[in-house]
């Protein structure tokens, strides 16, 4: 991790102020490049807490496992969403108190539950009977959200395929628990990932409130959570609503539940995918097909794994280039002819040298690309850290 000073604005497009200073990052550190201003974190943050007022956050760490990220969002007063002992190891070099974290990992070996007790963890997720039955041995120490099951084939990860029960089937799950003498503390669901409107948002809360209270006794009353998940979309394309109106109708069937119920949500992708730029270098051309080919030094192998694993289509913006645009083809550096992120851009001719920049970057880039070739990952500058936030991430890249 890095940090530098200038100013870099990620909204969508790009100027020649712009231009020029990610030119000039290129050249000081080098590419691949993922340029990540937590400015925009703590702007996304103050967002989404105006839009769901009352809803305590809990970021889902996956999406951006950066320590600038995670202190940052530990300054605001954001909690956590762990999935993993490597996250629960950020936690602890963050210095991020276990009580404002949650694992919300439906399925997980009871190495990593273990290790999610030592830190502290109190809270998980389960959703069928073996995943309740392995927790019963930590009874004393846990409780459980129980994660019910909402499809959503038009999100671009529908998180419900893998996970979660059927409503039909939180009554048995219950009974289950209280069998085995495990506390039950609320329900969860997550309405899959850059979902492309609120209503299944909306369903799963009206679903939820109705099992709330049907099962409201059950446990002297201890189902008091109920965990709206994340999948709140970022504005890849500038054409998405604000998020103030997409959480607007989720706020108004939220007034449906009980005022006795805590809610609380764990956004990832809203917080992040903003507030990172990926900046590549042309590293060779070619002629294929009629059409010219760039070959760049990130790709589907590095941080642009989404464009395959979840069908993004990250804005791509040559920082140069001279004449006419044609269309044209933008490639990894990989040997493997899959890696390839568009073969339909319209492009001016670049040479080797040119940079390429991919906007809105900043979600499940960094954290899921791989060395695969023996090719470094995107190294990742940081801009806008706080004077603590600073001193805490330096202190927890010593330790
Ligand atoms: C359990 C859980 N919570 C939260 C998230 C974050 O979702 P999003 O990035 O769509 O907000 C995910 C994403 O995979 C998840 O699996």
């Amino acid at each position: 991790m890095e940090e530098i000073s200038e100013a870099v604005n990620t909204a969508p497009g790009v100027n020649a102020l712009q231009a020029g200073v990610w030119t000039r990052l290129a050249k000081r550190h080098g590419t691949p490049l993922l340029v990540l201003n937590v400015r925009q974190v703590r702007l996304q943050y103050q967002r989404l807490s105006d839009a769901l007022p009352g809803v305590q956050l809990y970021y889902a760490v996956k999406a951006f496992p950066h320590p600038a990220v995670i202190t940052t969002l530990a300054e605001l007063g954001c909690n956590f969403d762990l999935a993993s002992s490597g996250e629960v190891q950020l936690m602890r070099d963050a210095r991020v108190e276990a009580g404002r974290c949650l694992h919300t990992h439906p399925i997980k070996s009871d190495r990593e539950i273990r290790a999610a007790l030592a830190f502290g963890c109190t809270t998980f997720v389960a959703d069928n009977p073996v995943e309740i039955r392995k927790l019963a041995q930590y009874r004393n120490k846990l409780n459980i959200l129980l994660r019910v099951s909402f499809p959503n084939p038009g999100a671009r990860c529908d998180l419900s395929k893998k996970f979660g029960c059927a409503p039909a089937d939180v009554g048995s799950l219950l009974e289950l628990a209280a069998s085995l003498k495990l506390k039950v503390t609320g329900m969860s669901f997550h309405a899959g990932s850059q979902v492309p409107g609120p209503e299944m948002h909306v369903h799963a809360i009206n679903q939820c409130i109705q099992l709330l209270e049907t099962y409201r006794e059950w446990g002297k009353g201890s189902l008091r959570t109920l965990d709206i998940g994340g999948g709140f979309p970022a504005d890849y394309d500038g054409q998405g609503p604000d998020i103030d109106d997409f959480c607007k109708p989720m706020r108004e069937a939220l007034a449906g539940l009980p005022t006795d119920i805590r809610v609380i949500a764990e956004p990832g992708r809203f917080l992040v995918a903003a507030a990172a730029t990926a900046l590549a270098s042309v590293i060779g051309c070619a002629e294929r097909g009629g059409k010219p080919w760039y070959y760049l030094d990130d790709g589907i192998f590095g941080s642009y794994n989404g464009i395959v694993t979840e069908n993004a289509r990250y804005p791509l913006v040559p920082l140069s280039g001279e004449g006419e645009l044609r269309s044209s083809v933008l490639a990894g550096p990989t040997c493997d002819s899959f890696d390839v992120l568009t073969e339909d851009l319209q492009l001016p001719t670049l040479k080797v040298g040119d940079l390429v920049a991919g906007l809105f970057m900043g979600a499940y880039t960094y954290s899921t690309a791989t060395n695969f070739n023996g090719l470094p990952t995107a190294r990742v500058l940081v801009q806008g850290l706080s004077d603590l936030a600073r001193r805490k991430v330096s202190g927890a890249r010593s330790r």
